[in-house]
């Protein structure tokens, strides 16, 4: 933090080497370190900015997914870092408290990159409210980072991210990047801020034991009040946090178990978690969260946008190209986003804004999908309407990206573009 208050950072891309088998290094990507990055926390208010070299050998991006900044900030495919070059985005933090994350946005190159190591985590703290939330982070605040890779005899991960229908499906799932890992607690409630990211794997996230939790918040917020659930579903890009209570002494595994999709086989373990012998007594979980941001709210004479994903690369027969702009949306404005689904399952992703999901199918989601998000299921065969609320920074010029999540996707076209205006 500098003397006026202005909250720097620094993000370098390099290449280093990591252990996803013992005693097997192979070379991976990350920011700062060999794999993934720091978890960077900023606050509501902050002013914030960073400092982001690129030194890899080839050009790339970084793209703050979640957050609302003017899309010159946004770090999408046209703020490219070429090698060795520096990226200075700057932006103030106004939003609601949440879980971000930033990867890697090059045009048609994102699933490399980020299968390759890189991603991080980006959390926002809001004053406004988060009280009663276990908070201290590291200690009864803990991120997760899901990712599966297919891992060669020698450790490395192998697989082309841009082929099949999905591209990679590993079967070596990772957590914080590490394969088998534990984490030990040592306080009554824990709260996992956890992030989907992988380039194309579906979790449904449960205990080993059938124990119910409680969702605080998702994508783009918390929660108006907790929801007790025994399992949550999270595509690619989405974000869930969970408060989860602990007896002292005991052991339980954080695990995900196949679905109906085909993004979403097998089950597998993810993490497992000890408990010590003696907890610290943690905050009672509040009934209502204050910090949530306020619903939505539709004017009855909303835009309705309509969006067919169409195969594995294209929206309304359209294939992403970078010089063409799709819609052209109003500061400020509302609208109703409706994304309807050909064949296989995808999900989609738009950038700056917050939306709520009005339905999927005419029916109402899941309590626990029902806060603030920006990133959203899309079943195959089916309809999503979604209530967007999108920010203030104009500019006719810079566009931000609406797309599948699915980064074998996302490479091949079925991506587009929007401007505020
Ligand atoms: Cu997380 Cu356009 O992406
Ligand atoms: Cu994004
Ligand atoms: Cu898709």
């Amino acid at each position: 933090v500098d003397k006026d208050g202005t909250r720097r950072f620094t993000l370098t891309m390099r290449r280093g080497l990591s252990e996803f088998l013992p005693g097997r290094p192979v070379e991976t990507w990350g920011f700062n370190g060999p794999l993934l990055g720091p978890t960077i926390r900023a606050a509501r208010g902050d002013e914030i900015r960073m400092t982001v070299t690129n030194r890899l050998d080839e050009v790339s991006t970084v793209h703050w997914h979640g957050m609302r900044l003017p899309a010159k900030m946004d770090g999408g495919p046209h703020q490219p870092i070429e090698p060795g070059a520096t990226w200075n985005p700057h932006w103030t933090i106004d939003q609601p408290a949440a879980t971000s994350w930033y990867h890697p946005h090059p045009h048609g190159q994102t699933a490399r990159h980020v299968y390759r190591g890189l991603a991080g985590m980006f959390i926002v703290d809001d004053d406004r409210g988060e009280a009663g939330l276990p908070s201290r982070y590291g200690v009864d605040d803990i991120p997760l980072i899901l990712q599966d890779k297919n891992l060669a005899e020698d450790g490395s991960p192998t697989g082309d991210p841009l082929k099949g229908t999905f591209g990679i499906l590993g079967d070596h799932m990772l957590v914080n990047g590490t394969h088998r890992g534990f984490l030990n607690v040592g306080t009554e409630r824990v709260r996992f801020r956890i992030l989907n990211g992988s380039n194309a794997r579906m979790y449904h996230l449960t205990f080993a034991d059938g124990r119910s939790f409680h969702v605080v918040g998702g994508d783009a917020g918390l929660l108006a009040a907790p929801v007790e659930v025994e399992r949550v579903s999270l595509t690619p890009g989405e974000r869930v946090e969970v408060v989860v209570a602990f007896t002292a002494g005991e052991q339980v595994l954080l695990r995900t178990v196949s679905g109906s999709d085909d993004i979403d086989e097998g089950d597998f373990d993810l993490l497992k978690i000890v408990a010590a012998p003696r907890l610290t007594a943690s905050p009672r979980l509040p009934g209502r969260l204050a910090g949530a941001p306020a619903p939505i709210v539709v004017p009855s004479n909303a835009t309705v946008r309509r969006f067919r994903l169409n195969g594995h690369d294209a929206i309304n027969g359209k294939e992403m190209d970078m010089s063409r702009i799709d819609e052209v949306v109003p500061a400020g404005a509302v609208e109703i986003w409706e994304v309807e689904n050909t064949v296989y399952p995808h999900n989609f992703h738009i950038h700056e804004v917050a939306f709520q999901v009005i339905d999927v199918d005419g029916q109402k989601p899941a309590g626990y999908a029902s806060g603030h998000k920006d990133t959203v299921y899309v079943p195959s065969k089916s309809t999503v309407r979604l209530a967007v609320q999108f920010g203030r920074f104009t500019d006719p010029g810079t566009p931000y990206m609406y797309h599948c999540h699915i980064l074998r996707h996302e490479d091949s076209g079925m991506m587009g573009q929007f401007v505020i205006v």
